[in-house]
């Protein structure tokens, strides 16, 4: 009988695992800055940077540091007592994002899940029928019930149908769509100021101020989700701050860099729409426990020196893909923000992401046509 020592990683998983991710054909073993090696000691630049979450590369020696003092201290501790770190980081994320309060979880679908309570709770204080949430087609929210309800993408949704009810759908920067569509009704209005999944497509500023009027207009909640475009990635704490003038949300939900791979995520949220939350409504085991939070707070005072650097680099990144744009003419379009980068293909990009991985690069081919690179 074959020995756990002696099958390969991927016979186990072809053996053991669900089958619900399609994986490349690459079996990853460490990272330094900007590269990862294989098992076999081959080198990837790595411009996925696991979706998002390594925006400091790997092995960032501060990063490092204080994970290494912190678990020797805690890891753990339970939302029953404080601990030293929680206050500290709410105050950072509060004074970044513009909000006033903070509720940590574990991941970018679970702070959306909290986001959607805070707008249930918030349309049921006013009237039994004020449930609805609005989103855009092509969205990607998350996994979970909650959030699989306002993602715009009917091929996530379609096996686990019938979904929470309400969820009503708009497309991206259709001013007219979005006024037929919010009403008395509407509870909340969701939106990814740059959408991530959905193909690295920035909304327009004329479009989010129409949803915070809206929003206004009809009492709703104004959810910004930050998960993929915030953080420092579009180079500015938040997407919602490259808009000019500045929208601002009632509650932005985030995730995926900021403890750089130790699960961490926050709802973030005005006075007022926290305050629709009361004791015991709402919580979590691991949400916000210390490891996980000293290492935010470590990843946000390397972000402020990063910060100021973040749009050059992007923006001469994008300037040599618009150059190769002019050239091939299967490049239909070079978009994106900061750090966030989708080059849009007259056809599927899954064999330029093979071909990519054979030639040591790993970049990513999200809604089938667009070149992904989230580069740490
Ligand atoms: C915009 C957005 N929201 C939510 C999520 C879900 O985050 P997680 O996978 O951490 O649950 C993602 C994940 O890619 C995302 O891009």
């Amino acid at each position: 009988m074959e020995t756990v020592a002696s099958a390969s990683p991927v016979d186990l998983e072809k053996q053991y695992l669900f089958q619900n991710y399609a994986r490349l054909p690459v079996v990853l073993a460490r990272g330094k800055g900007s590269y990862v090696y294989d098992t076999a000691g081959k080198r990837y630049l790595d411009l996925i940077a696991g979706i998002g979450v390594n925006a400091l590369g790997h092995g960032h020696p501060r990063l490092i540091k204080v994970i290494r003092e912190q678990v020797g201290k805690m890891i753990h501790c339970s939302n029953l007592y404080y601990h030293e770190y929680q206050g500290p980081l709410a105050k950072r994320i509060a004074q970044a994002s513009g909000m006033d309060r903070v509720f940590f979880c574990n991941s970018g679908t679970e702070a959306m899940e909290g986001a959607l309570k805070i707008v249930r709770a918030h349309g049921r204080k006013l009237h039994a029928e004020k449930f609805e949430t609005i989103a855009l087609q092509d969205s990607f929210h998350g996994r979970t019930f909650g959030a699989l309800s306002i993602t715009g993408q009917e091929k996530y949704r379609r096996d686990f149908e019938p979904m929470l009810p309400g969820a009503r759908f708009v497309p991206r920067n259709d001013i007219g769509a979005l006024e037929q569509t919010v009403g008395p009704n509407t509870a909340g209005i969701v939106l990814e100021v740059v959408q991530g999944e959905g193909g690295i497509y920035p909304m327009t500023t004329a479009f989010v101020r129409k949803a915070r009027e809206l929003a206004d207009r009809y009492n709703a909640i104004l959810v910004f989700d930050e998960t993929q475009c915030g953080v420092g990635r579009p180079g500015t704490y938040f997407a919602y701050q490259l808009l000019e003038p500045v929208v601002m949300p009632d509650v932005t939900v985030a995730a995926k860099p900021l403890a750089c791979g130790i699960p961490l995520g926050f709802v973030a949220a005005t006075e007022s729409a926290a305050s629709t939350i009361g004791a015991g409504q709402h919580g979590t085991t691991f949400g916000g426990n210390p490891l996980a939070c000293r290492t935010a707070l470590e990843f946000f005072d390397i972000l402020d020196e990063l910060l100021p650097n973040i749009t050059n680099v992007g923006g001469y990144f994008r300037m040599r893909l618009t150059e190769l744009a002019k050239r091939y003419s299967f490049i239909k379009e070079v978009r994106g923000y900061g750090l966030m980068i989708g080059v849009e293909l007259e056809f599927p990009g899954k064999q330029i992401v093979l071909d990519c991985i054979e030639q040591g690069l790993l970049i990513n081919c999200t809604h089938d046509i667009v070149l992904r690179a989230l580069p740490p």
